[in-house]
């Protein structure tokens, strides 16, 4: 049966199979960042805790929580019951009013954020809270330029995407993407960008940008994600991030400080920022403020930079900001985080998790770097250890030529165990509830299939 009779058929009968589904789904819905042709979306029916369920019932543990964001694992029942309470209570307002959950979660947001952000801009998505982050710096700085790295993702849409070092910037440039924003070498101690080592180098990443900022000129801020998620789980030297801030500071550019993947408890603190005990101007988050059950974004700033909008013309907003049913569960993740410790717990597991990655390293030899915080850890895998030539290329990736990560990840899959992966390294990231014997499972999985990196590696 061609695809087409499939979906007429099915919109008719009312009943819909597991490859109906995924049939009708690739027939009219764009698959994201990738190739279409060869996507066949798997029809997931149902999720609890660390694990989901596809139409043919079969279950896989969630070991990168969907997109490293259900940090709080999958129906939680009181984050469950507050949409629903929310939906009941109050759907929608306009932003100009306002409604009890938006007071209520931003009394929570200053208890649980970085001592200092004081004012709130709620969006729908992490990449239109840096879109608000980037207006804001320059609207309260007079400046244009951003300065990013290149081994960052910060969003899809215009700006966001133009602060987007890695290579899903490619096919936007030069018209599709936003001005003014400029690419400074990130901090990857494992295989510097600029050839120095840790500690000799004296930071060497942090003077480069110092040095951008005095030779570009016109610098609003500078935009960092504290560890670099997607584009590897990159845990900066401790100086790394006090260092920047010095730099900022001097020069009176701002510090925006992504952590709409490092936030809400991942790497054992509520915001990675604070393992450094780092302020930053702008904080802008995503993801687990919700747990993902709702699409929420933030944008927090200083007090210093609200104070300035007082007297100027706050340029911003969407239809959709603080939209109370984004809010209310909002409440209900903090409030569950608070209750099972969950920042706690991260922190507790670390050791845990990093020992059995470091045993994985040892066993074998494809594995390069082993590295992360929290529950938040990147495997590498490489070709030669010594070179640390990886198998695949960014320009693989975008091209659509198979990636030996996702072979891997594949066979992991077939086995029960769904991972996310990125041209040459796995994002282990569970939900914060995961237990030890769900750790041992997921990591017995990749173990099983590294033999597959292993048996290409130079001998
Ligand atoms: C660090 C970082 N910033 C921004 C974004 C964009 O968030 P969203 O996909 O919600 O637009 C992401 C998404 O993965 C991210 O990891």
């Amino acid at each position: 049966m061609s695809e087409a009779t499939a979906s007429e058929k099915t919109t008719t009968s009312g009943q819909l199979t597991a490859d109906e589904i995924s049939n009708l789904t690739r027939q009219t819905n764009y698959g994201t960042w990738r190739f279409q042709k060869n996507w066949k979306p798997l029809h997931i029916a149902d999720a609890e805790g660390c694990w989901f369920t596809d139409g043919a019932g079969k279950r896989y543990l969630d070991f990168s929580s969907q997109l490293m964001c259900v940090n709080l694992g999958h129906k939680n029942a009181r984050v469950v019951e507050s949409i629903a309470q929310q939906a009941k209570d109050l759907a929608y307002v306009s932003p100009g009013f306002t409604t009890e959950s938006r007071a209520r979660l931003s009394a929570k947001l200053l208890e649980v954020l970085p001592q200092g952000m004081e004012k709130f801009f709620f969006s729908t998505s992490g990449t239109e809270a840096n879109e608000a982050a980037f207006k804001i710096a320059r609207m309260y700085t007079g400046k244009n330029k951003i300065i990013s790295r290149y081994r960052s993702y910060h969003g899809s849409t215009a700006g966001s995407m133009a602060a987007t070092g890695d290579p899903r910037r490619w096919a936007m440039e030069p018209i599709g993407k936003a001005m003014d924003f400029v690419f400074a070498p990130e901090t990857n101690c494992y295989d510097c960008p600029i050839k120095h080592t840790y500690p000799d180098c004296g930071i060497a990443c942090a003077d480069y940008i110092e040095h951008m900022i005095r030779n570009e000129s016109d610098v609003a801020a500078v935009i960092v994600e504290p560890v670099v998620g997607t584009n590897g789980v990159l845990v900066p030297p401790p100086e790394y991030m006090p260092k920047l801030r010095e730099i900022c500071d001097q020069y009176g550019v701002l510090l925006i400080d992504d952590e709409v993947m490092t936030g809400w408890g991942r790497t054992g603190k509520w915001f990675c920022v604070e393992h450094w005990g780092v302020k930053p101007d702008i904080l802008v988050t995503a993801k687990g403020i919700t747990s993902a059950y709702v699409p929420l974004g933030l944008c927090a700033t200083t007090r210093k930079i609200a104070d300035y909008f007082e007297d100027h013309y706050f340029s911003h907003g969407h239809t959709y900001e603080a939209h109370p049913l984004t809010l209310g569960p909002a409440v209900a993740t903090i409030e569950e985080m608070q209750r099972l410790n969950l920042v706690e717990r991260a922190a507790e597991m670390e050791p845990y998790l990093r020992g059995k990655l470091e045993a994985l390293k040892a066993k074998h030899p494809s594995v390069g770097d082993v590295r992360g915080l929290g529950l938040f850890f990147a495997v590498e895998i490489v070709k030669n250890r010594k070179t640390k030539q990886l198998f695949n290329t960014m320009r693989d990736k975008v091209e659509g030529k198979p990636l030996v990560v996702d072979q891997i990840s594949a066979k992991m899959m077939a086995q029960g165990v769904s991972i996310q992966a990125w041209v040459s390294h796995f994002v282990i990231a569970p939900p914060l509830i995961v237990t030890r014997e769900e750790l041992d499972f997921g990591i017995a999985a990749l173990d099983e299939h590294l033999s597959i990196a292993d048996a290409l590696v130079d001998r």
